[in-house]
């Protein structure tokens, strides 16, 4: 995170009163009801995610024990001995509580009269047909199955049949290209891929089975791939004996067959879904049924303080965690009515977001500071002609939310008296961990507020040799477990056990200050993650892709600082000797990074350099080349660690050219 940012959040002194209207009937009220909600919760644990798990979900046979804990490995186990489904409390439970008819998914498709709304028994018949039909595929518990799916009805049919089958989905969000699909696909060793002929964005065909077909030779574990036909396209490549149209496959299947919820423990894995580690391979987090779908339902119910009449829109793509969470699982299983849109907020005008909340008079919206920051710019004539009056509630996830940002929320969306529920958490948490609750807690922009209750958070002061250069940093760590927690990475327990060796206890990866009030202000991520757009990249990953070109030799990514997405990818890049940089070199890699891992990973800025900073051990120091990057030149610490220091100058002269010679060239939109 960039300097100037941090310093506008420290220097942020504004704060915001909850709503008074609402009050009295919202599921936690004051300031004082959370203090005492957290106190019971501290002191008795158990016995807190306990009676929130009963009252949430349906349990076929109850637990044993709230929690397991194996004191070597970190390993937790929540509600063990329960047994439950995820479909069932997702769908089943709700067409004998008088919610049958109620609309579950509302969703808009790209085109504005391209709508459509399944009841909960609707989704219901769907997803039993889609049950069978994948049953028919021999796909059994425990079978992963992997969806690279744009935002269509299909894919939540597709995760809700695979969770009354017992099976693991794991999705692919669909704008990952070729290394992406990849590396996802062969981690879980999937046996089924369901995607479609190709996703619409913004008014374009983009093609997903086509891209998959490649990837495919290289994954034994796939026998069958299931082809939803959304854009029409022609010539759809069909593999004999392997591929298959979805709409084919559930023809067999008539309306009215039942397919039974299979009794799963509530320790079995209901997904898997990867995330950019700390290494060039995306970490697979797995998350537990039992523990997860409690979390998911709590935080849904408390942080958006969830009504039954409500219309709820989390504007997250299905493909990332927060989608899952709190688009599908979360509001599912309260039996709220959710909405899904297929399209991108800025076309064919940038009001789209607009117009869906007034046409279905979408009380609760939960976004990401980018999606404001990017609609903000285009000014207020784009909200002004809405009628936003059903809004109730607004959310924010994915980065700090900047205080410029915020007000524009708050006044323009909010008329300056809804409160801006900040959500902070991550791939592995589950769901929410510091947020505010919308009629407890007073808010400050640009702070996640306090933990909710029962999340033991806190700050450990350390300092650390990162690049020989000493630092105070606050790491955000989490000591007791929680049920939303990942249950393992997948296949890969050392992975998963470096989120606690430092510490001892769960470390986030994000540095945060805690202010004499108690508010949390998370500062960004301290490991070589980066966040483009509240999402998560990891620099080894890109400069694997960049130093598989054979003109180049090194390559070091770092973060910048970027007005729209938060931060942006910088990359140094050293090339072989006798291989001049070139305009040419510099689009190749660029393109060679997009069609890996994606448009969303490629540099912003590449900067050739003839040497990178390094220590006498040889180490890159990172550090000062985030400092460039950001133009912080006066900034660089003690530079006495540098093995030659006069590659400094040279380095900061090219990132000066870079900055002024093309200023927009290199924006990825
Ligand atoms: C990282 C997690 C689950 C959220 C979607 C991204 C950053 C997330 C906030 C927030 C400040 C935030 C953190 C975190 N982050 N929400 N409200 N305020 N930072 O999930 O890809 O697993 O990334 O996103 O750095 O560690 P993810």
């Amino acid at each position: 995170m960039s300097q100037e940012r941090i310093t506008s959040l420290l220097t942020e002194k504004r704060s915001y009163l909850p709503p008074e209207h609402g009050k009295s009937a919202a599921w936690i009220g004051s300031q004082e009801e959370y203090e005492s909600i957290c106190q019971h919760a501290n002191d008795d644990p158990e016995g807190f995610w306990g009676a929130r798990a009963a009252q949430l979900l349906h349990w076929f046979r109850p637990w044993n024990k709230v929690l397991q804990s194996g004191s070597e490995n970190f390993e937790y186990q929540w509600f063990v001995g329960g047994k439950l489904n995820a479909a069932y409390n997702c769908i089943d439970r709700h067409l004998i509580n008088g919610r049958r008819n109620k609309a579950a998914l509302i969703w808009q498709g790209e085109n504005e009269m391209n709508v459509r709304c399944y009841t909960y028994q609707m989704l219901y018949t769907e997803v039993c047909r889609v049950a069978h039909a994948l049953s028919s595929l021999r796909v059994r518990k425990g079978d992963r199955v992997a969806l690279y799916m744009p935002m269509i009805p299909e894919l939540v049919i597709a995760m809700l049949a695979c969770a009354r089958i017992g099976a693991i989905h794991t999705a692919i969000f669909s704008g990952y290209a070729e290394g992406g699909v990849l590396s996802r696909i062969q981690d879980s060793k999937a046996k089924v891929v369901i995607t479609a002929d190709a996703a619409m964005r913004a008014g374009k065909v983009k093609p997903l089975k086509a891209n998959l077909d490649p990837i495919l030779e290289k994954c034994p574990s796939v026998a069958h791939v299931v082809v939803v036909n959304r854009a029409r396209m022609e010539n759809v490549a069909m593999k004999r004996n392997r591929d298959v149209w979805w709409h084919d496959l559930i023809d067999d299947f008539t309306l009215d067959a039942d397919f039974p919820c299979e009794p799963m423990s509530a320790t079995d894995t209901l997904f898997l879904l990867h995330t950019s580690g700390s290494t060039g391979k995306p970490t697979g987090v797995m998350h537990s049924l039992g523990g997860y779908l409690t979390y998911a339902a709590h935080t849904t119910q408390w942080v958006f303080d969830m009504r039954d009449d409500d219309v709820y829109w989390c504007t997250a793509d299905i493909g990332w965690i927060t989608g899952h969470t709190y688009a599908v699982y979360g509001p599912l299983a309260l039996g709220a009515t959710t909405v899904m849109f297929e399209g991108v907020p800025t076309w064919p005008n940038p009001d789209r977001y607009w117009r869906i909340i007034e046409k279905f008079r979408v009380n609760i919206f939960y976004t990401a500071p980018t999606v404001v920051r990017s609609l903000m710019r285009l000014g207020v004539a784009w909200t002004e002609r809405y009628d936003l009056s059903s809004l109730r509630i607004l959310g924010s996830v994915g980065e700090p939310i900047n205080p410029e940002a915020w007000t524009w929320f708050h006044k323009y969306i909010g008329r300056e008296e809804l409160p801006i529920v900040d959500t902070w958490w991550q791939t592995e948490t589950g769901g929410a961990m510091i947020a505010a609750l919308p009629y407890a807690n007073k808010l400050k922009p640009g702070s996640a507020t306090f933990p909710l209750p029962g999340i033991d958070a806190t700050i450990i002061q350390q300092s650390t040799e990162e690049d020989g250069e000493q630092e105070q940093r606050g790491y955000l760590v989490i000591r007791k477990p929680w049920p939303g927690m990942m249950q393992g990475v997948f296949q890969n327990p050392q992975k998963y056990r470096s989120y606690f060796e430092r510490f001892g206890i769960y470390e986030s990866g994000d540095g945060a200050r805690i202010d004499e009030e108690g508010y949390y202000w998370i500062l960004g991520r301290i490991d070589d993650s980066i966040n483009v757009s509240g999402h998560r990249l990891s620099t080894a990953e890109i400069e694997t892709v960049l130093t598989a070109h054979p003109q180049v030799g090194e390559a070091a990514v770092v973060p910048m600082p970027h007005d729209l997405k938060g931060e942006a990818i910088y990359a140094y890049v050293t090339l072989h000797e006798d291989c001049p940089w070139s305009e040419e070199l510099r689009t190749d890699l660029r393109n060679l990074v997009r069609r890996d891992i994606g448009p969303l990973a490629s540099p912003e800025y590449i900067q050739f350099v003839e040497n990178l900073p390094k220590t006498c051990s040889g180490k890159t120091l990172r550090r000062m080349l985030r400092k460039i990057a950001g133009s912080a030149y006066s900034d660089l610490g003690d530079t006495t660690s540098l093995a030659s220091p006069a590659v400094l100058p040279a380095i900061i002269q090219g990132h000066q050219n870079l900055m002024a010679g093309h200023p927009e060239q290199y924006t990825d939109a």
